[in-house]
């Protein structure tokens, strides 16, 4: 009987295991499900490990250590996952701490935003030069980033590819992190100038409002979801049109 049993058990046991890793690596990121997958994986083994060393023919021993260890990482589990998941929701639902539900992308090149707002004082909209007048911020050509890289910064991996990019005169195929679907419609614009003027601040210091602190970003990531509730609770707060047609084509 055990014999059939014990290997059903164990499909059982993997596929709950891979499911819920697949669930985990959705719903939470890679970083928590490899935790977690970690610590289940450790305690099933110890509690096989448990069981063989119960089971007959193999003459049982003093087993309350790997009682007690199966014990203590049961509750290192429950802890650690309570935790993640707990701090998780309340990130999502008190504090807008969406950024975990956000991906974020691969680019050709590492672009520091880091290096270039904190270490070298460069504007943003020097940069994203369009949007303070378009509908779209823009993201600037390889030309400009020549104006520096001529002279700093020349012997930097990722500056190296700039210039390779700039000698072969091809573009940099930088990748969208933030992308409204096709039916909607966003005018950067509009809420620069809005905002700068009403708060009677720059027009860099609007962008927060949307995209968190970039400047302090290694890798830019969307840190807040924008939907539509998003978007259309500060149009109320700030007397802007609610209308659908406003951001719907
Ligand atoms: C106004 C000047 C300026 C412009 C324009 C500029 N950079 Fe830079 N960049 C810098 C400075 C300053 C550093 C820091 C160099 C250092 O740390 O020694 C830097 C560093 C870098 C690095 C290396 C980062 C690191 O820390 O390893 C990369 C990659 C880079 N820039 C790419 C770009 C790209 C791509 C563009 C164009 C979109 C660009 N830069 C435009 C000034 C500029
Ligand atoms: C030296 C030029 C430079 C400066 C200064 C700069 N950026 Fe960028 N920015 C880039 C480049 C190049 C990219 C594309 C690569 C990437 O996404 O990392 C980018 C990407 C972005 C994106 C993501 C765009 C997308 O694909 O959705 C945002 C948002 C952004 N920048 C905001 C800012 C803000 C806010 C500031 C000022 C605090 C700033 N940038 C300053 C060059 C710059
Ligand atoms: C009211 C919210 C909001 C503010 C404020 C805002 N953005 Fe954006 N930004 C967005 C949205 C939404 C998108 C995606 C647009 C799309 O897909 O059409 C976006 C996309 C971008 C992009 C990539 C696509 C593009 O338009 O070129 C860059 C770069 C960018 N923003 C930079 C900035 C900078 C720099 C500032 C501040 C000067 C800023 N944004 C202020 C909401 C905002
Ligand atoms: C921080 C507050 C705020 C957020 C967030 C915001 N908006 Fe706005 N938006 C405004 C204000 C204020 C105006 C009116 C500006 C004016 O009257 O010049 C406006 C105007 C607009 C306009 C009209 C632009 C024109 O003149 O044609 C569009 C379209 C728009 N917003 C789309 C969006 C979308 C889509 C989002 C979400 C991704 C969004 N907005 C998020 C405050 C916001
Ligand atoms: C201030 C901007 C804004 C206004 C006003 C607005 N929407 Fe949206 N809407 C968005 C954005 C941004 C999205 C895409 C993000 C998302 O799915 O929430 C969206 C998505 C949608 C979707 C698709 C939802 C989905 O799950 O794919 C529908 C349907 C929709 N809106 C209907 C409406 C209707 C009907 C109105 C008028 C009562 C309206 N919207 C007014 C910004 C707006």
């Amino acid at each position: 009987m055990i014999i059939f049993l014990l290997p059903l058990a164990a499909i059982l046991v993997t596929a709950s295991l891979l499911i819920g890793m697949g669930i985990g690596f959705i719903q939470l990121g890679p970083e928590i499900t490899i935790v977690i997958s970690v610590l289940i994986i450790l305690w099933v083994c110890i509690a096989g490990a448990a069981l063989a060393y119960k089971a007959p023919g193999i003459p049982s021993g003093n087993n309350g250590w790997i009682v007690a260890l199966m014990g203590t990482f049961a509750f290192i589990l429950v802890v650690t996952g309570g935790t993640l998941v707990g701090t998780k929701l309340l990130g999502h639902y008190v504090w807008a701490f969406d950024k975990f539900y956000l991906p974020t992308v691969e680019q050709p090149i590492d672009f520091p935003h880091t290096s270039h707002v904190q270490k070298g004082q460069i504007d943003c909209v020097f940069c994203h030069s369009t949007v303070d007048s378009e509908a779209m911020a823009s993201v600037p050509p390889v030309e400009q980033c020549m104006f520096c890289h001529q002279v700093v910064g020349k012997d930097l991996p990722g500056v190296k590819k700039v210039l390779d990019a700039w000698e072969n005169n091809q573009t940099i195929q930088w990748v969208r992190v933030h992308r409204m679907p096709d039916h909607v419609r966003f005018v950067h614009e509009a809420h620069i100038s809005y905002f700068s003027e009403k708060d009677n601040v720059p027009a860099s210091a609007v962008c927060t409002l949307c995209h968190g602190e970039v400047g302090t970003m290694e890798r830019v990531e969307q840190v807040k979801e924008l939907k539509m509730g998003f978007c259309v609770e500060c149009h109320r707060d700030n007397g802007a049109p609610t209308d659908c047609t406003t951001c719907h084509y």
